[in-house]
């Protein structure tokens, strides 16, 4: 006889399915197969028997199927400047080093640089352009570079005003928000969605706008993008004025200054969470003043001018099951608990990561043993201790293996500059472990790299078994017959995987450069390489073992590039795996040249070098001005510079002596405050 549990868990697997089918019918196909109130008579359905029987939410994540599936409906539009991400704070010390670091940047030794303090709403992004004074168009955040038109949902929003009426509006105003849905709210609605966030981006994505008005979705304004002319000089005044002219802010919204208040409106604001009628996940921590903003500038993904300082995270208290190893794209072998599934903070948990051998050494985490876990935002799930008291003789401790999955042994490297052994063991067989393949294919595919819609990791998990693709050339010569007959894959996704995997082929240079992969080359550093190649044609006199030999000594004066890369970028040119499937990829692709981005600023083409420290300016600071207007600084005196700049604190005699003899143009500190001011 088959169990009552049995009956319901099939039952609600079938559902399940149904809702997967139509969603694609719905949001990807775009021709649905059942009427809107049969779909939501499923869908109610669904989550009703999740909350009915706790044990079938481990049955497939149905409340993050339900309403949040990305639809192909909207129109992609490039943002006028990307919108970023914030760099994370966990507690003082993070805080402190975000302090000393500005701190540092802008040279202002001991003073205390003035912060604006708003909570960090924890709902969907937005931004609002307004010319004129009239909303001319409303943007997702997509992929921070481009986002999607959902002007017409976001109209919907009584609160976002659709004119503005003040004599001082720019011509131009990009206002930045977080859409969110009110806890009260989210109450009605609870049935059909995760968390309010969930809801408010389901709403959001609602190809009909009329479904959007039917959930109330609310907003805080907290920051702009382009705007012209530029009216606001600080932080506070900006949202004060945009207030003004009908947006809503943040009231628990204080400018702050050191490190103790900033502990101070931590606690504070983290008390209140629990009464506020919105989630928060953290607090934002801002420059305040907007010059000071514009100095700090970017790196890659976020201002170095804000932080946000996160909430402590939600922890939970499960069972290791087992533990396993997961290789990384880099042949990292990391070690993941299996835990009993446990819900922490709304999310069914049933893996951990133990990071290293030596993480669980220290923490004597043994197999069957209690311990507390904790989710932090996004990110795993970790491990932070065990409860010893709980221990049985069932507990056991693992031995971690000293080979990778695939067999070969694995090492633990040395540092090349504080000469202390990693506590990382890695496979060093590269695209030769198939574990390794298949992390490096999720890699070339991600965001980041190619940038292929609708080739994501699961995806690539399920083309690796059914071997429909093995490297990364494979990408373009996909088997869409085979694929046809995969459940999920109908004509207009394959087709929309065709057109994505066709616009992932031009790429630029330094795109390319990061996504291959190599050790050590990440996002920063492949924008400096692509600054020294230029073109793909140059790049690959990497392939030639007596070019690049040549090649490897000129990398060494790039500011930035070290020792670590150089051999990085040698041993990666040195394996024939690694050329052969780089050169097949690059057979695949149409690599544009990169370009210098400020190619007509100050310093366009020219190279520098840096000695000594300056009164009005951190070194890190002068170097993002050069590399803001178009120049190179270089690590290293050699005839190749342009000038050598000589701060006044303690310049290194001999380099200007050097310099002299090689005719490479000295500037001195004076000359260098002239130039940036003409
Ligand atoms: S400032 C990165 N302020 O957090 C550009 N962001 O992780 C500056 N967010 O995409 C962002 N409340 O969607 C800022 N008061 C606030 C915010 C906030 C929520 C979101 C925003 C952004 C994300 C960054």
């Amino acid at each position: 006889m088959i169990k009552k549990k049995d009956r319901i868990i099939e039952d609600f697997r079938n559902k399940l399915r149904e809702l997967k089918d139509h969603n694609k019918y719905y949001f990807k196909d775009d021709s649905p197969k059942i009427s809107d109130s049969e779909y939501d008579k499923l869908k109610n359905e669904i989550l009703k028997l999740e909350n009915k029987y706790s044990y079938l939410r481990l049955e497939g994540l149905a409340s993050s199927l339900v309403g949040s599936t990305p639809s192909n409906k909207f129109k992609k539009v490039k943002h006028l400047k990307p919108m970023l991400s914030l760099s994370n704070a966990f507690d003082k010390n993070d805080m402190n080093d975000f302090l000393k670091k500005i701190r540092n940047f802008l040279n202002l030794k001991d003073n205390d640089i003035e912060l604006f303090c708003e909570p960090k709403i924890d709902g969907i992004s937005a931004t609002l352009i307004y010319e004129n004074g009239s909303l001319k168009k409303g943007l997702s955040r997509g992929d921070g570079v481009f986002g999607e038109d959902i002007l017409e949902n976001l109209k919907t929003i009584k609160k976002i005003p659709k004119s503005l009426k003040d004599s001082e509006i720019p011509e131009l105003l990009e206002i930045r928000c977080e859409i969110y849905i009110s806890k009260k709210d989210f109450l009605k609605i609870k049935e059909n969605f995760a968390n309010p966030r969930n809801a408010a981006g389901g709403s959001l994505r609602q190809k009909n706008p009329e479904e959007t008005a039917k959930i109330p979705l609310k907003y805080f304004a907290y920051g702009f993008g382009s705007v012209k002319p530029m009216v606001f000089s600080n932080q506070s005044e900006f949202l004060k004025k945009i207030n003004k002219w009908g947006f809503e802010i943040n009231p628990l919204s204080k400018k702050i200054i050191g490190l103790e208040e900033i502990e101070n409106q931590h606690k504070k604001i983290d008390n209140l969470r629990s009464t506020l009628d919105y989630d928060i996940d953290g607090l934002v921590f801002k420059v305040n003043d907007l010059n000071l903003q514009k100095r700090l500038g970017n790196t890659s993904n976020s201002p170095r001018w804000a932080v946000a300082y996160k909430f402590s995270a939600e922890k939970a208290i499960t069972k290791i099951k087992d533990i396993i190893i997961q290789v990384g794209r880099t042949g990292a072998i990391t070690p993941v608990a299996k835990v009993e599934p446990v819900t922490v903070g709304g999310v069914v948990v049933s893996n951990a990561t133990l990071h290293n051998e030596d993480e669980i050494n220290r923490k004597d985490i043994r197999l069957r043993d209690t311990i507390l876990i904790q989710r932090a935002g996004d990110v795993i799930p970790q491990v932070i201790s065990v409860d010893a008291s709980k221990r049985t003789n069932e507990s056991k401790k693992f031995k971690f293996p000293v080979k990778c999955l695939c067999g070969s042994p694995t090492v633990k490297e040395v540092s090349k500059s504080t000469k202390k052994e990693d506590a990382v063991r890695r496979c060093t067989k590269g695209y030769d472990c198939k574990f390794i393949a298949r992390e490096k294919l999720k890699h070339i595919v991600s965001k980041e790299a190619l940038n292929i819609d609708g080739l994501g990791k699961k995806v690539i998990d399920q083309f690796w078994e059914l071997k429909l693709i093995r490297e990364p050339s494979d990408i373009f010569n996909l088997n869409y017959e085979k694929i046809k007959n995969l459940e999920g894959w109908g004509e207009l996704s394959i087709d929309n995987l065709k057109k994505a995997i066709s616009k992932s082929q031009s790429i630029n240079l330094d795109k390319f450069i990061f996504s291959i992969g190599i050790r050590h080359i990440g996002q920063e550093n492949a924008k400096i390489l692509a600054g020294f190649f230029g073109s793909i044609k140059a790049f690959c006199k990497l392939f030639d073992e007596k070019t690049r030999k040549k090649l490897l000594i000129n990398l060494i004066d790039l500011d930035g590039i070290g020792e670590t890369q150089t051999l990085s970028i040698r041993n990666f040119f040195l394996n024939k795996t690694n050329t052969r499937i780089t050169n097949n990829l690059i057979k695949n692709l149409k690599i544009q040249n990169y370009i210098v981005q400020n190619a007509d600023g100050k310093f366009s083409n020219k190279k520098l070098m840096f000695t000594g420290g300056f009164k009005s300016m951190s070194r890190s600071e002068a170097k993002a001005i050069v590399e803001n207007n178009g120049g190179k600084v270089l690590g290293a005196l050699s005839k190749k510079l342009d000038f050598l700049v000589v701060g006044e604190s303690k310049p290194t005699k001999r380099k200007i002596d050097q310099a002299k003899k090689l005719n490479i143009k000295i500037i001195l500190e004076k000359d260098w405050n002239n130039i940036l001011n003409s």
